[in-house]
């Protein structure tokens, strides 16, 4: 992979781990950055609805750079049980904790396993969940990573400043586009990773936002290229 631009004019180059890893850092500060794949004709999924029929391996390079340099994954409820997400591990120890957020407050079922290893999960629901799943949460992934913040719906800005106080300052969604656009609208994504792959599949397919209109400007970090796949770091511009 090769760094083809950057914003602060390093010169084209080759990356190794470190480079990436270094051109992928979340800042200082509190950081909420999507992680998103899209086609060339801007479909989040192939086909099949997931993102395994797009994937490429530079893709899938800089989305395990990002989990390394992530406190904690935020995901939708949909994206986890679609994707079968899992607790997350590192080569050398448990991942970041997986942050799910559910209106309905039912545990996906990968996350409900916990395997040795593996990071901790913590579910964002709502106080208008069905009583049942309220109650079945925090058996399977116990009270203290039960989180009910707002009444109709899980309350996002309540969310991210809770992550936040809780020490989880570098945020890594994962998706889906429903959530995505919530996070989008509720003014709280700082940084979005894009990765292009150069193929295109028709169809009427889940592009990476779902919903309620948008506008959003964004300025360009850096784009790296690797075998025809282009990926991008942009900034939310906030004016
Ligand atoms: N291209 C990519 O990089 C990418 C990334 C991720 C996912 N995807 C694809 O996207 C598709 C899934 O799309 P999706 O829009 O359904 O994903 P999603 O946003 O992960 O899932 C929607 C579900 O997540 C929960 N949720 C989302 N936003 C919420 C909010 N603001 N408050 C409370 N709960 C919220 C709800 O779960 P409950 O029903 O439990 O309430 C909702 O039904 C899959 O095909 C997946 O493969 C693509």
């Amino acid at each position: 992979m090769r760094l083809i631009w950057h914003a602060e004019t390093r010169h084209p180059t080759d990356l190794d781990d470190a480079a990436l890893a270094d051109l992928y850092a979340f800042g200082k500060g509190p950081v909420l950055r999507a992680n998103f794949v899209s086609t060339l004709d801007g479909a989040g999924t192939g086909p099949d609805h997931l993102t395994d029929s797009i994937n490429t391996p530079a893709d899938n390079r800089v989305f395990a750079v990002q989990r390394r340099l992530a406190d904690a994954v935020v995901v939708g409820a949909g994206t986890a049980r679609a994707e079968g997400y899992r607790r997350a591990r590192r080569r050398d120890g448990p991942g970041p904790t997986m942050v799910v957020v559910s209106n309905s407050g039912r545990v996906p079922d990968g996350i409900r396993e916990r395997r040795s290893g593996d990071g901790e999960a913590i579910l964002v629901t709502c106080a208008a969940a069905p009583a049942d799943n309220l109650a079945a949460a925090p058996e399977v992934l116990g009270a203290e990573n039960v989180w009910v913040l707002g009444e109709s719906e899980v309350d996002l800005t309540a969310t991210v400043a809770r992550l936040r106080s809780a020490g989880f300052a570098h945020l890594l969604a994962e998706g889906g586009p429903t959530l995505f656009s919530s996070l989008l609208a509720a003014d709280l994504v700082d940084e979005v990773a894009l990765t292009l792959v150069p193929t295109l599949v028709g169809g009427d397919l889940t592009r990476i936002t779902h919903g309620t209109g948008l506008d959003v400007a964004l300025r360009g970090r850096h784009l790296c290229e690797a075998d025809g796949t282009v990926l991008g770091l942009w900034t939310v511009d906030r004016l």
